[in-house]
């Protein structure tokens, strides 16, 4: 009876132990730690994409997003853990509850829209085409037939395939706009489709490789969101709250003007 008494206490304090190893690892998770109780998102990105997100020598992750993200986080009171991860897997990151923000230029479509939440918009593009400064190209007419290069899952994909079929030959997708670029200063694609600031920073960027930017109106109006897992409404809540505090008190249009200066 005893040693019966004795396995049972035993049973117990083992349990309790790791009741106790399972509380320690779900404060982690909340990451409460030397942020004075502030809580702590993280957040994904793809920085290859200038002036929204682009990565410095030094490995600091800059942009107007990255500006914008930190001033939600600010007027919100929470902290924000920004990692450059890539396109794809900053979509998955989301998926899998690997991160919990994702900003990077990401345009508001229907059919993320079944995946994905999006904050209101805080930014409108299009598409242009990028081709080299000799180029005859005048519009996406003059493409039919040759390689044309885009970011591959974006809207600049999509672009190509509702102009030139889903089967389109010439179609090249790649894991970001500065690979693109490279084949395009090696000619083994004629032109880039990419988001418009972007593609316009590319040229100002590169002016040794002389590049220039052709538009096109059959190229539809984006709007940019900031992107949570689907059904995640406080998170949303807090990032539209910021998104409309930063815009009424004037940090919105500093970030802006740093970025966009006309
Ligand atoms: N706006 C486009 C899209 O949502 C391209 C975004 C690419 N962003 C990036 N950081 N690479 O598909």
């Amino acid at each position: 009876m005893k040693k019966v008494k004795l396995a049972i206490f035993v049973l117990l304090l083992i349990i309790g132990s790791l009741s106790l190893f399972g509380c320690g690892a779900s404060d982690k998770g909340e990451d409460n730690s030397n942020t004075g109780g502030e809580k702590t998102y993280k957040v994904v990105t793809d920085a290859t994409f200038p002036p929204f997100e682009s990565t410095l020598p030094s490995g600091e992750i800059v942009g107007f997003d990255i500006d914008l993200i930190k001033a939600i986080a600010e007027v919100q009171g929470f902290k924000v853990d920004i990692q450059h991860v890539g396109w794809q897997p900053m979509l998955n990151a989301i998926d899998n509850g690997k991160g919990d923000i994702a900003i990077a230029g990401i345009t508001i479509d229907e059919e993320r829209k079944q995946k994905y939440d999006f904050t209101e918009p805080y930014f409108d593009a299009t598409q242009y085409i990028l081709v080299p400064e000799n180029s005859n190209v005048k519009s996406l007419d003059d493409l039919q037939g040759q390689n044309i290069g885009f970011q591959s899952g974006t809207t600049g994909e999509k672009a190509v395939q509702k102009i030139f079929g889903k089967d389109y030959k010439g179609a090249k997708g790649y894991e970001d706009l500065p690979a693109a670029v490279n084949d395009l200063l090696t000619g083994r694609i004629v032109a880039i489709v990419g988001d418009n600031a972007v593609v316009g920073e590319f040229v100002k960027k590169y002016p040794d490789k002389k590049l220039k930017v052709v538009k096109d109106d059959r190229f539809e109006v984006e709007h940019y969101g900031i992107m949570v897992k689907k059904g995640n409404t406080e998170l949303l809540k807090q990032l539209n709250e910021g998104l409309k505090k930063i815009k009424e008190n004037g940090k919105y249009q500093e970030i802006k003007n740093k970025y966009f200066a006309e």
